[in-house]
């Protein structure tokens, strides 16, 4: 896979040393430690590490999007230059909207339930001061590859399948041209066939676009055949980071020769994934 990162630029996002806790009715729990970590502009970046590692909490904290029993010790976030810490409400909704892209875990929950289709992409798209037609919502679907994008805008998220919810998830955050995407798991919901797809469609968008993108992931096969970079988390440490090529082939770390250790299947091939993803329901 080609670099498209440029790593003689500013990154994008500069995690410095932050350290996160939970407080629980058991007590306090660390879910970040003194992680460190930069992102470049353009690249595919993954981060792998088995459930409960502190994968959510580190790409919740690049939007400030941490739940309330999460409380940052130390450490800081910057987004493009901008503590996000020191933003004041506006100016974090401000960079959310401007400038990153989430891609959710669970696309149907993500969609309101009460409407349909076309009117949420409307209501996505409009504070941006963009056109909202029907044929600018309908390119954008088919930018995402909906077979029947005419169709799509009148159906209401119950009628549609995860996978092509997801899809409609994706427009809505790609056409706000973010220059961070955030993807958590954003095929954990979704079965085998359409996990590929919505990998795919995920990376090219994102390539196309110039995004660089942080995908959280397990799944080190699909990481192994779309990332060009990994992190590995592990207890809420980062503890190995370095090319896909290298930390996946030759891990230094014993806790990434467990997960490689894990993984059921041999290297995949590269690239180039199934890309007619065009389901219609
Ligand atoms: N809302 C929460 N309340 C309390 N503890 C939490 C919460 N969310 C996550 N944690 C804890 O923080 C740690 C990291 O969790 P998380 O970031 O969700 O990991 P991952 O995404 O890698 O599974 C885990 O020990 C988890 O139990
Ligand atoms: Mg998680």
């Amino acid at each position: 896979m080609t670099a498209a990162a440029d790593p003689t630029r500013d990154p994008v996002v500069r995690i410095d040393a932050l350290t996160a806790e939970y407080r629980t009715r058991r007590g306090v729990v660390r879910a970040l430690d003194e992680v460190s970590l930069d992102v470049r502009p353009g690249e595919l970046l993954a981060i792998v590490g088995e459930s409960g590692s502190g994968k959510s909490t580190l790409s919740q904290a690049i939007g400030r999007l941490l739940p309330r029993a999460c409380r940052l010790v130390s450490g800081t976030v910057r987004v493009l230059e901008r503590d996000v810490a020191a933003l004041d409400d506006a100016g974090i909704r401000r960079l959310r909207r401007e400038q990153l892209g989430f891609i959710p875990q669970d696309p149907i929950a993500s969609l309101d339930p009460t409407m349909r289709i076309g009117r949420q992409l409307h209501l996505a798209i409009a504070p941006l001061g963009r056109p909202t037609d029907r044929a600018t919502l309908v390119s954008l679907l088919e930018s995402v590859r909906i077979a029947d994008p005419e169709r799509a805008l009148g159906l209401f998220p119950h009628e549609v399948s995860g996978g092509m919810a997801q899809r409609i998830a994706i427009a809505m955050a790609m056409a706000r041209e973010p220059r961070i995407l955030v993807a958590d798991e954003p095929t954990g919901s979704l079965d085998a066939q359409v996990r590929e797809e919505i990998l795919d469609l995920i990376v090219r968008l994102t390539r196309e676009s110039g995004a660089s993108l942080i995908w959280v992931s397990h799944d080190l096969g699909a990481v192994r055949r779309w990332c060009e970079r990994v992190c590995v988390m592990h207890r809420g440490r980062i503890v190995e980071e370095g090319p896909v090529s290298e930390v996946l082939t030759d891990p230094s770390h014993p806790y990434t020769r467990t997960l490689l250790a894990a993984l059921p299947s041999a290297p995949a091939p590269a690239a180039d994934g199934p890309d007619e993803g065009t389901e219609t329901t």
